[in-house]
């Protein structure tokens, strides 16, 4: 555990790397890390473009505004929240379910889950499903206590960001305590980018770059700075 908790001290942002070559074992355990993040209904909205290949990457570092991490990486990460994918993952999950001996119980309030998720993600003609939704849950709100399910597309965007992030931070951590650094970058052109990696607009959404490879002796750390606990703690 002092392992994990070394990672997350010694991870910074780093401006220039060396170049070495990331093993495609390395890039699986890394990946894996990432998408071991937990995630709302462990609906995993989100995809990761780990992008290696050098004029892929020389186009994508191109778009990260031409930034040193960018530009001296092995790897760029792309992380997208995909609002998209949830069909594919339930069903996905259910045929898990059923493969893996889970009581039959246990399979039918899943697909009961699943059938709610459908009302949550159709959005309608032009979002006029969302807005809909979003004022029957404001009205419900009144007099009943409940949460804000994320139903507009907005929403769901919001949703499918925070779940992304995690992975991001899993990532980043998982490279540090396996001998690489990272650089998280969110300057970019991301209509560009996402016209590069062929993705809609429509479900996805670039949530940040992750420059990703081994610290160059040219990098110099900054001293870490952070507010004093008490700015960004409450204990009550
Ligand atoms: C969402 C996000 C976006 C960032 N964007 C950039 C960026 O575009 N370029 C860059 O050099 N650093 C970027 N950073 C790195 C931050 O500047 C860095 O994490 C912060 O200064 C704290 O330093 P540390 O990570 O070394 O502790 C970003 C970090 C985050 C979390």
């Amino acid at each position: 555990m002092s392992e994990t908790l070394d990672a997350v001290f010694q991870r910074r942002a780093i401006r220039v790397f060396e170049t070495i070559e990331i093993s495609p074992a390395l890039r699986e355990r890394i990946l894996d890390a990432a998408r071991a993040a937990p995630s709302s209904f462990n609906m995993q909205p989100y995809r990761l473009y780990w992008v290696e290949s050098r004029t892929m990457r020389a186009a994508a570092a191109r778009l990260c505004m031409g930034q040193m991490p960018a530009e001296t990486a092995s790897a760029l990460v792309v992380a997208v929240a995909d609002i998209g994918s949830w069909r594919p993952t339930a069903q996905g999950q259910l045929a898990w379910m059923r493969q893996s001996g889970f009581s039959a119980e246990k399979v039918a309030e899943f697909e009961r889950k699943t059938k709610l998720a459908k009302w949550f993600f159709t959005q309608g003609w032009f979002g006029s499903l969302g807005v809909l939704k979003w004022v029957i849950f404001r009205l419900l709100h009144v007099w009943k206590t409940i949460g804000m399910p994320p139903i507009s597309r907005q929403g769901l965007f919001k949703w499918a960001v925070k779940n992304t992030s995690l992975a991001c931070e899993n990532l980043m951590i998982a490279a540090e305590a396996l001998g690489l650094n990272t650089c998280p970058m969110e300057g970019f052109d991301g209509r560009r980018l996402a016209r590069l990696l062929g993705l809609s607009p429509k479900y996805h959404e670039i949530v940040m770059v992750i420059a990703i490879g081994r610290k160059s002796a040219r990098h110099q750390d900054q001293p870490r700075w952070r507010r004093p606990l008490e700015a960004t703690v409450r204990i009550l």
